[in-house]
C-alpha cells in the first residue's frame, strides 16, 4: 500500500504548521512543474543578486508565497526572487529559492526549489531551522524533507482524471559512507589552493565527476551515491556564490539529517550567521569523512602549513 504525504506527517507526528506548509509547497510544485514549459523566457527584471529573472522564477516566487501564506501557518516568506518578506500572522519562517537553477531552463537540464522552514526571525542561522525541504522538477517532480526526524521523499504521481498524489518513495535515507561522485562549481583556475588540492586527490581515487549546474539535482546525485558537492570559495569570490538562507542552510539541515556533514570550510554550515537575506557562503556538503578531510585542508592553509 502506498503512503500519501497527508498520512505520513500525521503517522509521523509532523506539528500541523509545518505539515500544513509542506503540503502546500508539495500542491504549488505541481502547478509549477506544469508551468515550466511555458513560461521559459527571460524578463528584463533582476533579482537581489543582480540575476536576470525568467517568466518561471517570479511564476514560481509568486505561486509558493501565495499558498504559503494562505495556510495561515506562516509568519514571513523570503526569497531569492524578492528584495523583502512578505508577511503573515503565523509561526513559520520561510525562506525559499522557488527556482534553483535557473540557467539549465534554456537547456531543459534539472531544475529545483529549496525551502527552509525557521523558528525564528529572519535573517538567522541554520541552528533555527525546524525542517527543510526541495523539489526536483525531472525526470520525476519529488520532495524530499526532513523535519527532524531523518530524509523522507515523496514523488508526484498523476492520476487519470488529472488529480496528482505525492506518494511515499523513500523514508530514512542515509548518503553512503562511501564517496563516488564529486562536483564542484565555479572556473577550476579560481578554486583556492586547498579545493584544488582536494579535487586531484579525488580524481586520483577515482571518484567521478558529476557537474549539472544545479544545486538541487547536483546534491541529490551526492545523496544518492556518495561523494560530496561545493560551491568553494572563488579567488575572486571569497564567500561564494550560494546563498546562505535559501539555497546553503537547508540543504546542509537535510545533509546533516541524511548523515552527511555540511561545512563552510572551517566547520559546521548550520552555524553561520547571515546579517541580510541574501548573504552568501562557501558550501561543501557530502559523506562525513570526505567533506572532513577537506575541512581540514583548509585549515591547514589558514594556519600557513
Ligand atoms: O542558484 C545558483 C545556482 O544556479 C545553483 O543552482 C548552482 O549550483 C549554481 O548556481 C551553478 O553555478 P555555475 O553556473 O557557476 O556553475
Ligand atoms: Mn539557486
Amino acid at each position: 500500500m502506498s503512503t500519501s504525504l497527508g498520512t505520513y506527517l500525521t503517522r509521523a507526528g509532523v506539528p500541523g504548521d509545518l505539515s500544513s506548509v509542506l503540503l502546500a509547497v508539495a500542491n504549488s510544485s505541481v502547478k509549477v512543474s506544469d508551468q515550466l514549459p511555458f513560461s521559459a523566457a527571460l524578463t528584463t527584471n533582476v533579482n537581489p543578486s543582480g540575476e536576470r529573472q525568467t517568466e518561471i522564477d517570479i511564476f514560481a516566487n509568486d505561486e509558493f508565497a501565495a499558498s504559503l501564506l494562505a495556510t495561515g501557518s506562516v509568519a514571513e516568506v523570503a526569497s531569492e526572487e524578492m528584495s523583502e518578506s512578505k508577511k503573515g500572522s503565523g509561526k513559520v519562517h520561510v525562506a525559499m529559492d522557488p527556482l534553483d537553477g535557473s540557467s539549465n531552463i534554456s537547456t531543459n537540464n534539472p531544475l529545483g526549489s529549496i525551502f527552509g522552514f525557521y523558528s525564528g526571525a529572519l535573517p538567522c542561522s541554520g541552528l533555527l531551522l525546524r525542517g527543510a525541504a526541495y523539489l526536483t522538477y525531472g525526470p520525476m517532480l519529488t520532495l524530499t524533507f526532513s523535519t527532524g526526524a531523518g530524509v523522507a521523499r515523496f514523488v508526484a504521481v498523476r492520476g487519470a482524471d488529472g488529480s496528482t498524489e505525492f506518494t511515499l518513495l523513500e523514508d530514512k535515507i542515509m548518503i553512503p559512507l562511501k564517496g563516488e561522485v564529486f562536483g564542484l562549481g565555479g572556473p577550476r583556475n579560481d578554486w583556492v589552493e586547498p579545493v584544488e588540492h582536494f579535487v586531484s586527490s579525488m580524481e586520483a581515487r577515482g571518484l567521478k565527476l558529476r557537474y549539472g549546474g544545479t544545486f538541487v539535482g547536483d546534491f541529490n546525485q551526492v545523496l544518492g551515491y556518495g561523494g560530496i558537492f561545493g560551491y568553494p570559495s572563488l579567488k575572486k569570490k571569497p564567500k561564494g556564490k550560494l546563498r546562505i538562507l535559501y539555497e546553503a542552510a537547508p540543504m546542509a539541515y537535510i545533509m546533516t539529517q541524511s548523515g552527511g556533514y555540511a561545512s563552510d570550510g572551517h566547520g559546521d554550515a548550520l552555524l553561520i550567521e547571515p546579517t541580510s537575506l541574501a548573504d552568501t557562503t562557501p558550501i561543501y556538503l557530502g559523506s562525513p569523512e570526505l567533506v572532513s578531510e577537506l575541512d581540514s585542508l583548509i585549515r591547514a592553509k589558514d594556519l600557513g602549513s
